[in-house]
């Protein structure tokens, strides 16, 4: 199994390029199976979660015609198999997105259920439920869903809580149903505008999305069209904490600053000078940071997919700060691992107290999630000594070239077997 070895203590300094969006991809990518056209797709991260998802449609019936770095190039023009199977499913959740867009087209689907994952329980309901709404007729057999409709009608939805997944997944249903689908509480996440501007450009006939109300008027059929994959606001925050917490000059390039308002609002709160420009951003930052509370919620507020790094920040911090995550019930099992870096924190339900000490202690951890393997590194970045990541196959699933990148930037990170 693969670690990285990290020997903190430097400065980051320099440029990062980065990458395509993995939530935005992962839509994007099932988007090709509303057409028998060609849907050409640029700046796809090189990810295992892509590499996945390509596999599930190409078991679909899609024909992935040129596979170049960064580019994919779809052809659903036949989907003999509407299924996504229990083997794919259980390595991505994000493989329930094949669900709207086969019934829509097929007027059939066959798709495992996700099940719990170690940040929580994430239920698929509210994805099943807009279906339903819709005419779909679903059933749940031996932990797949069933799902049946010879065309699905256009309805009010209104969903239960934001979910994002769920919103592209009625989105894109919706666009091939009869009549207009009108969803409330939508995810206003810039992966859903990215979905949607790639749908419009296909000849789906979207307004609202960004907003908590999308209006999707049904067509009858969508065309192929080429689509450039929005950059990672993840990556892009991930590498700006790192900064931040490590203490240097980092610029950030191919990267969009306004969809990260909340984010570079906290770093500033945390000390560092940044400025933005059109595709870029650039984070000064001199001193130890000051610590930064915050409470995880839908967009536009504090991204659920930024609290471990942050957590990783205000463990050196010079105070106290309080980290509320209201999105998934177990996404703190990053803490266990940090206090192996001699990090003080007490968790108390859904509320994570983190005491900054002047330094941490290199140490051997082990990453449980996606988002807590970016944690532990920027941990280990800032640590005294060697840290070594173990498990890091999560990290594949998300992050482009990660130590490539940092070791750009000055950071002493290898990845060894
Ligand atoms: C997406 C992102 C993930 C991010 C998350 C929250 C992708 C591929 N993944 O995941 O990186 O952490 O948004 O920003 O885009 N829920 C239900 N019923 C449902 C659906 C969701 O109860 O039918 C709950 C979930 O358990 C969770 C909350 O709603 O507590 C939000 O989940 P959701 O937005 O659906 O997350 P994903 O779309 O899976």
């Amino acid at each position: 199994m693969q670690k990285l070895v990290i020997h903190g203590g430097h400065r980051l300094q320099g440029e990062i390029s980065i990458s395509g969006a993995k939530n935005a991809a992962l839509p994007l990518l099932c988007a090709s199976l509303l057409t028998a056209d060609t849907l050409t797709l640029q700046n796809i991260p090189h990810l295992r979660d892509v590499t996945t998802m390509r596999a599930l449609l190409e078991q679909t019936g899609v024909r992935i015609l040129a596979n170049e770095p960064g580019t994919a190039e779809l052809s659903a023009a036949s989907i003999t198999n509407p299924t996504a199977s229990y083997d794919m499913v259980k390595t991505m959740r994000a493989a329930i997105l094949v669900l709207g867009p086969l019934l829509a087209r097929t007027g059939q689907a066959y798709i495992s259920l996700p099940g719990g994952c170690a940040i929580g329980m994430r239920p698929v309901d509210q994805h099943i439920k807009g279906l339903q709404a819709m005419g779909a007729e679903i059933s749940i057999e031996q932990g797949y869903i069933r799902a049946q409709a010879s065309r699905l009608t256009g309805t009010r939805i209104v969903m239960d809580l934001v979910t994002v997944t769920g919103t592209e997944n009625l989105m894109m249903a919706a666009t091939l149903a009869s009549g207009t689908t009108i969803l409330e509480n939508a995810a206003r996440e810039p992966e859903v505008t990215d979905l949607a501007d790639c749908l419009i450009r296909m000849g789906a006939k979207i307004e609202g999305a960004g907003s908590d109300i999308i209006v999707i008027h049904g067509v009858d059929r969508l065309h192929g069209c080429s689509h450039t994959v929005m950059p990672d606001r993840i990556e892009t925050g991930t590498f700006l904490t790192a900064a931040a917490a490590c203490g240097g000059d980092l610029t950030l390039t191919r990267t969009h600053a306004d969809t990260l308002d909340v984010v570079l609002g906290k770093l500033t709160e945390a000390g560092a000078s940044i400025e933005t420009g059109e595709s870029w951003i650039r984070l000064r930052m001199q001193q130890r940071p000051q610590p930064v509370s915050l409470r995880t919620a839908p967009y536009p507020a504090f991204p659920t997919d930024m609290q471990a790094q942050f957590m990783a920040m205000n463990c050196i911090a010079d105070g106290t700060a309080v980290i509320t995550e209201t999105i998934f019930e177990n996404r703190f099992m990053h803490v266990q691992e940090l206090k192996r870096l001699n990090a003080d924190i007490q968790v108390e339900g859904n509320t994570a107290i983190v005491r900054g000490i002047p330094r941490l202690d290199g140490a051997s951890v082990m990453a449980t999630d996606l988002r807590a393997s970016a944690c532990l590194i920027i941990a280990g970045l800032v640590a005294q000594g060697e840290t070594i990541v173990d498990r890091i196959y999560h990290l594949d699933r998300g992050y482009e070239h990660i130590e490539r990148k940092l070791t750009q930037a000055g950071a002493q990170i290898t990845r060894t077997n």
